[in-house]
């Protein structure tokens, strides 16, 4: 923490940084996964509280802007408070806690409400490249206000000084460039493959590709047909024989790590004074938090018992949060995990596995990009306790090519790419203040300064289909925004769809069972296998009003060539929202439903957020208190994101 600096000396690059951000520049680092950014972070929010200066840290997830929250608190319990969609605790504190999108709209909506705050930082800031979320970074970093300086902490970005050119072409003041390349812990790379351990790439070419002609595999990898003889249980058994645990096991696949850890669990990993530990916590933290006798928690259990655990998006919240206490007190020693915990969660083991290299992205199932594989790679070794970190990966000759496995290993990350989107929402946010001349914000967008020439012009049009859309559909007119104008600027995510039923008039005379239901269907994109709910009547009617109000927005949006439709609704989990909205219990509600917690609550969670962003809407009064009324519905027990919050703080 913030003392540390006392305890240990600190890095080139991180004294550099810290020189800069005193100088008021600002400042983008670039460093390996592990490097110690989050030092430098700590320092500029330490100055800043001793100046009185206001400050807003944001983080790509909300895992990270949650553990950054109690993390801050402990140090500076009076000063910190944190917006995220689930969560306003104190939202008018000097030391600001934001998703990034909650600071775009900030600046969008409410520029006055940053006067205050001199600093933002930008944690994780290569997401710019997310092909989702990107554009929300870049258009935070377009239009930051005059007054603010920004730290951008960065994953390794090899165009680095493309990116500050960039920033330094659209704000007149000083911007510094820290790289640093080292890895404090240097990594030692070593491979499972057909049932052996390869200590280095090269003995893999020539044991194994060396043999015959490769035959390139087509299309996705199904986990059964593993060629035996490449157990992960091998794997995990020779980690514990070797000492070199605790590891993180990251798999692509939630019932993936479920299988894997129970396969693992047929060893023990614990002594007996351990064992009554964990088990103690684990028993202690479940009933305080209210999750014991879930079948997840007991199923768990039995895992935890041997030092074993699996963690992804399916579980309970609060479960998560209790599998990373106990793996941080180092009584977890194997973990099976998924991307998630690789990103800047502070919490570090001996050895990572990787299993294997390639995985889906989007439809396409290909090699790991290397930002990818180092962020997951850079949780092993931890700084003062390992003298490497151990880096298995497990490679499957008929699924991968040796040069694809070179790139990987040999390569540098990939350069960061504009993901730059408007939205319609941001469209009409930018229209309020810049009218027509809105449209030249695109020069200054980075897209622009890296493609120049033919494509940049698509990227325009898209806009412009965007604006004409707008237009069109009477979101503008005269030059103003209309009402349903106004309606659409404030729900992101949702706009024309729940706008264009505002404007019909629809949603002032859905019952409370409707204004719930349709919430969740907005935010809702189905999974395939998941059972079919039939749902009443009342439900029934509203999806056919919402799926032709739907089609019609989206007849537009082809004949106008836009590169994304407006997500239309879906129904499916109906009945479990009207069933929680009459108090039924979560348990219940897993059971009928066959999909797995953690999505639930998220879901839920997300809804409450599209009732909150209409409440700011010019909707009617009455429609208001009825929203109202959902949320209070809905926001109970494990979906309270806040109260999880506020229980979770005391578990440190
Ligand atoms: N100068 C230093 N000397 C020794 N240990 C340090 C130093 N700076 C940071 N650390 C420790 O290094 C660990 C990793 O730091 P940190 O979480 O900041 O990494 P990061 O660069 O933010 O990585 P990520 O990409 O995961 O976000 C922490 O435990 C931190 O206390
Ligand atoms: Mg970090």
């Amino acid at each position: 923490m913030i003392n540390n600096e006392n305890d240990f000396q600190l890095d080139d690059f991180q004294s550099e940084a810290i020189e800069a951000v005193q100088k008021n520049q600002s400042v983008l680092v670039s460093a390996p996964t592990g490097a110690g950014k989050t030092l430098i972070a700590e320092h500029l929010i330490k100055k800043c509280m001793l100046e009185q200066q206001g400050i807003i840290y944001t983080a790509p997830i909300k895992a990270l802007s949650n553990q950054k929250f109690r993390e801050f608190q402990a140090l500076f319990p009076e000063l910190v408070g944190i917006i995220t969609g689930d969560v306003n605790i104190k939202p008018h504190s000097p030391l600001l806690i934001m998703t990034t999108e909650i600071f775009r709209n900030k600046i969008l909506e409410i520029k006055s409400s940053l006067d205050n705050h001199h600093w933002i930082i930008f944690d994780e800031i290569h997401y710019l490249d997310s092909i989702e979320r990107g554009t929300v970074w870049e258009e935070s970093l377009i239009l930051l206000p005059k007054h603010m300086r920004f730290l951008g902490l960065s994953a390794t970005i090899p165009n680095v000084d493309q990116f500050a050119a960039w920033l330094r072409e659209i704000h007149p003041h000083p911007i510094r460039v820290i790289k640093e390349t080292n890895r404090p812990v240097p990594l030692h790379f070593l491979f499972q493959c057909r049932g052996n351990i390869y200590d280095e790439l090269k003995e893999i070419k020539t044991a194994v590709y060396g043999q015959r002609k490769q035959r390139r595999f087509k299309g996705n990898r199904l986990y059964d047909t593993e060629p035996r003889g490449n157990r992960p249980f091998d794997l995990v058994r020779h980690l514990k024989d070797s000492d070199r645990l605790p590891c993180i096991y990251f798999s692509f696949g939630r019932k993936r790590c479920e299988k894997l850890a129970e396969e693992a669990a047929q060893l023990d990993y614990l002594t007996k004074k351990e064992r009554l530990e964990i088990v103690g916590m684990y028993d202690d933290f479940c009933t305080r938090y209210g999750i014991d006798g879930e079948e997840r928690t007991e199923a768990l259990r039995v895992l935890v018992k041997k030092g074993v655990a699996y963690h992804h998006a399916g579980i309970h919240p609060m479960l998560k949060e209790i599998l990373e206490r106990l793996f941080t007190r180092k009584l977890i020693k194997v973990i099976f995990t998924t991307e998630t915990f690789a990103l800047g969660i502070n919490m570090p083991a001996r050895t990572v596995v990787v299993d294997e290299v390639k995985k889906k992205y989007g439809r396409f199932y290909r090699t790991l990009k290397v930002r990818d594989f180092y962020q997951m790679a850079g949780r092993s070794g931890r700084r003062g306790i390992d003298k490497e970190g151990f880096v298995y990966s497990r490679v499957d000759p008929k699924a991968v090519t040796y040069p694809e496995l070179q790139s990987i290993f040999r390569g540098q990350p990939e350069v960061i790419r504009s993901r730059f989107n408007t939205s319609y929402a941001t469209i009409l946010n930018l229209y309020e203040t810049f009218g027509e001349e809105l449209l030249h914000i695109h020069a200054l967008s980075f897209f622009y300064f890296q493609e120049k020439a033919a494509s940049c012009t698509r990227q325009l049009e898209q806009m412009k289909a965007r604006l004409h859309i707008l237009k069109k559909l009477g979101y503008i007119h005269r030059y103003q925004l209309t009402e349903k104008g106004h309606f659409a600027k404030k729900v992101h995510g949702n706009e024309l769809p729940l706008a264009e039923l505002f404007g019909y008039g629809v949603l002032e005379d859905l019952t409370l069972n409707q204004v719930g239901t349709l919430a969740l269907a907005a935010v809702y994109a189905p999974r395939p296998n998941i059972k079919k709910q039939k749902y009443p009547r009342e439900i029934k009617t509203l999806e056919s009003i919402t799926t032709e109000v739907v089609r019609g927005i989206h007849r537009f949006e082809k004949k106008m060539k836009l590169n994304y439709l407006s997500k239309p609704f879906f129904y499916d989990l109906s009945v479990s929202v009207l069933d929680w909205m009459k108090n039924k219990s979560f348990q219940s509600l897993i059971e009928q439903l066959q999909v797995d917690e953690g999505e639930v609550i998220r879901y839920y969670r997300m809804s409450i957020q599209v009732l909150r962003e209409i409440l700011e809407t010019p909707v009617s009064t009455a429609l208001k208190q009825k929203i109202q009324k959902a949320i209070e519905l809905i926001n109970r027990g494990v979906i309270d994101a806040e109260d999880q919050l506020k229980k979770t703080a005391e578990m440190d």
